[in-house]
């Protein structure tokens, strides 16, 4: 795409936030409530307001300030932000340390080792715990493993386990040998899987049997055993943790269990420092082209924003706190807010293996009775489904421990933040002073938290995600990179290098710059819309680009396409994100089918399949429909804003600039059908 011929003039794209989200912009304008905090929150609240001014007054050097607080470093660094090479940004230069001994040794050698680090309950109902100093043993074991299995640093592991302990033994025990994770999720399919080893050039694959979902056994390893079955991939070995007893096929030479190989390796493991720039791990995930993206991470930076975030954004007593993200480590944040922040930050956290209905609807309840915890952290589409399946569910469980909740993944509607406000915050209504919510808005791309709301200081919007985190430096532009006056809306750009940004694009730099950096510059362009309220507040308005967000994950239009083209029924497919109530979006394809498989009464449920075998389950469209044309402009651009129209089910937009006029009715007349 040409953002630079963009820019001079032109209308951004067929979807510009104005035109796609105006209406839902003009129903939050009349949102007018706000929430200061408690005097009592607020008098004990870890983030104060003086933060926003240091970070104001100190630019880089208020992250270095962090850096130093926050983490051991074994070298300390020289400069705060190496910029000169932009936007290939170097933080905390001439730093060295070790991600895993931050997030573990330390807090035993300063006499935190009996804390819980994880309470685990299995979907079953099984459970263990690991104190930070019983983890410590367990990533030592990992890492002594991983180098007997020939993995050094630098290389990569792949990684496809189930929401377990072993997923953050194993993320950690990478950083401390200085491999590169590369996580894949467990949804995605072998082919999704396949290409990812194949893109990261991994050499260890770290998977399972398999896990329960839905009070069943869910199988992991056959996925693993055929992405590995065509040859001419870089893996070496591939570790199996035992989780669910299911049986599995055994490839001699390559699969070793878990319990062979980590619990009798040896618990004496020295970490190595490295530098704060060197590479903690690649996470792919969807951008505007068929490719997924390897997101790259360093260490330093990441490290040092995560954990303040953690800290700041969630009002972290660690002493005190259970906290509990709901996320995959699959995604981003998983990573940021399971594997490292936390632990970094010395917090008690409680890791859910399973689905939020099973055995029963108020598992996720249940949990946070049992588990007393105060901090709760996960997506509006999940928030949305409690909403729909009624408030007396969470009123049977006593919540009264809960004292923040973050939310996190697409924009929160006014009425969900005010149902999660009263019945989850507020006890259904028992607390005078319902727990404060904080809606972060940030990427893969961004690592960490980059506009939330601080619980202590600020007043919160229900619907809003109103303000940076200190030391962060966004805006609202319009097309020629101009911001916007308060009340107006256009693109989310972030102004300033921040420390747990991309390093790039594995093995992609170009593209790099060319999704970020062309379309304004110097700025990040995020590819989301948002708007300015009067206050100055930010609201987020979804995404301008390809990007669809179904329950918080990001999936490509443009990679479901190339999906369903590569099945031989299909000449043609275009593929948009319908609003959905409880998903936010929902994946709907138009597709045009070749001569024989018009007849096929099977087709749509073949190519459902298919788009599941290619790249997994979450992106199987929600409806497929078999039309005779796709809308298309003269210079062959699909229109998608005209079938996202079909797809809500509204009279189609205007249609003018169609290369054939007649494709809309023709498409109408093929739906009645
Ligand atoms: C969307 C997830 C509105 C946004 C951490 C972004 C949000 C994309 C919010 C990144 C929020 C995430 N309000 N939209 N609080 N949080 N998004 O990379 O469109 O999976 O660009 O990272 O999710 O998704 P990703």
């Amino acid at each position: 795409m040409d953002w630079k011929a963009k820019r001079k003039g032109s209308t951004m794209s067929d979807q510009s936030p104005a035109k796609k989200h105006g209406d839902a912009f003009e129903n939050l304008l009349h949102e007018s409530r706000s929430f200061p905090p408690s005097a009592e929150f607020a008098a004990s609240a870890v983030a104060t307001s003086s933060l926003y001014e240091e970070a104001a007054a100190d630019g880089p050097e208020f992250w270095a300030r962090q850096a130093r607080d926050i983490l051991t470093w074994d070298r300390d660094f020289t400069q705060a932000l190496d910029w000169s090479d932009a936007p290939f940004a170097k933080w905390f230069v001439g730093g060295t340390l070790n991600a895993a001994y931050n997030a573990l040794d330390r807090h035993v050698e300063e006499g935190r080792g009996d804390r819980v680090a994880i309470y685990f309950e299995g979907e079953p109902g099984d459970t263990r715990s690991y104190t930070y100093a019983q983890l410590t043993e367990e990533v030592k074991k990992a890492a002594n493993a991983f180098e007997s299995l020939g993995v050094a640093k630098g290389d990569r592991v792949a990684v496809y386990l189930p929401m377990i302990p072993e997923a953050v033994i194993t993320m950690l025990a990478c950083a401390r040998i200085g491999a590169v994770h590369s996580v894949v999720f467990g949804g995605f399919s072998a082919d999704a899987l396949r290409s990812r080893i194949d893109d990261a050039e991994a050499k260890l694959v770290v998977t399972a049997d398999g896990s329960y979902r839905r009070g069943k056994p869910s199988a992991l390893k056959p996925a693993v055993d055929e992405a590995l079955a065509k040859p001419g991939h870089t893996v070496d070995n591939v570790l199996v943790v035992r989780r669910n007893g299911e049986p599995v096929e055994w490839n001699e030479g390559l699969d070793n269990w878990w319990h062979d190989v980590v619990d009798t390796a040896s618990a004496e493991h020295t970490a190595v420092a490295h530098d704060s720039e060197h590479p903690l791990f690649i996470l792919y995930t969807s951008g505007t082209t068929g490719k997924p993206k390897g997101i790259l991470h360093t260490t330093g930076g990441f490290l040092t924003q995560t954990a303040f975030t953690h800290r700041n954004t969630f009002d972290l007593h660690p002493e005190t706190d259970v906290y509990w993200c709901t996320a995959d480590i699959g995604w981003v944040t998983g990573h940021s807010y399971v594997t490292y922040a936390p632990l970094v930050n010395g917090a008690t956290q409680l890791i859910y293996e399973g689905t939020p209905d099973t055995p029963h609807q108020g598992r996720w309840w249940e949990l946070v009775e049992k588990y007393k915890v105060s901090i709760l952290y996960t997506a509006p589409t999940a928030i949305r489904t409690c909403m729909k399946w009624g408030r007396d569910i969470p009123q049977k469980f006593n919540l009264d421990s809960i004292r923040v909740l973050g939310s996190v993944g697409e924009p929160i509607n006014p009425e969900a933040w005010m149902w999660y406000r009263q019945v989850i915050g507020g006890n259904g209504g028992k607390k005078d002073h319902p727990a404060p919510i904080v809606d972060t808005w940030w990427q893969t791309e961004t690592g960490g938290h980059m506009i939330a709301p601080m619980p202590g200081v600020t007043a919160t919007k229900p619907g809003s995600a109103q303000v940076a985190v200190p030391g962060i430096s966004v805006d609202v532009v319009d097309e020629m990179g101009e911001p916007v006056p308060n009340g107006s809306g256009g693109f989310l750009v972030i102004k300033e290098p921040w420390p747990a940004m991309l390093r790039g694009i594995w093995g992609d730099p170009e593209r790099f710059k060319e999704t970020y950096w062309n379309r304004f510059d110097t700025m990040y362009f995020a590819g989301d819309g948002a708007k300015k309220d009067e206050d100055g507040d930010i609201w987020l308005l979804g995404r301008v680009d390809d990007v669809m967000n179904v329950s918080g994950h990001r999936l490509s239009t443009t990679e479901i396409e190339s999906a369903l083209v590569s099945h031989p029924s299909v000449a043609e497919a275009a593929v948009v994100g319908a609003a959905d109530e409880t998903t936010g979006e929902a994946v709907v394809a138009f597709v045009i089918l070749r001569g024989s498989a018009k007849d096929d009464d099977d087709i749509v449920t073949t190519l459902r399949n298919h788009v599941g075998k290619e790249i997994g389950p979450i992106a199987k469209p929600r409806h497929i429909l078999v039309v005779p044309e796709l809308p298309k402009t003269r210079s062959g651009k699909i229109m998608r804003r005209l079938l996202k129209d079909v797809a809500e089910g509204r009279e189609a937009g205007d249609s003018s600039t169609l290369a054939d006029n007649t494709v809309m009715q023709q498409i109408a007349e093929s739906l009645k059908n």
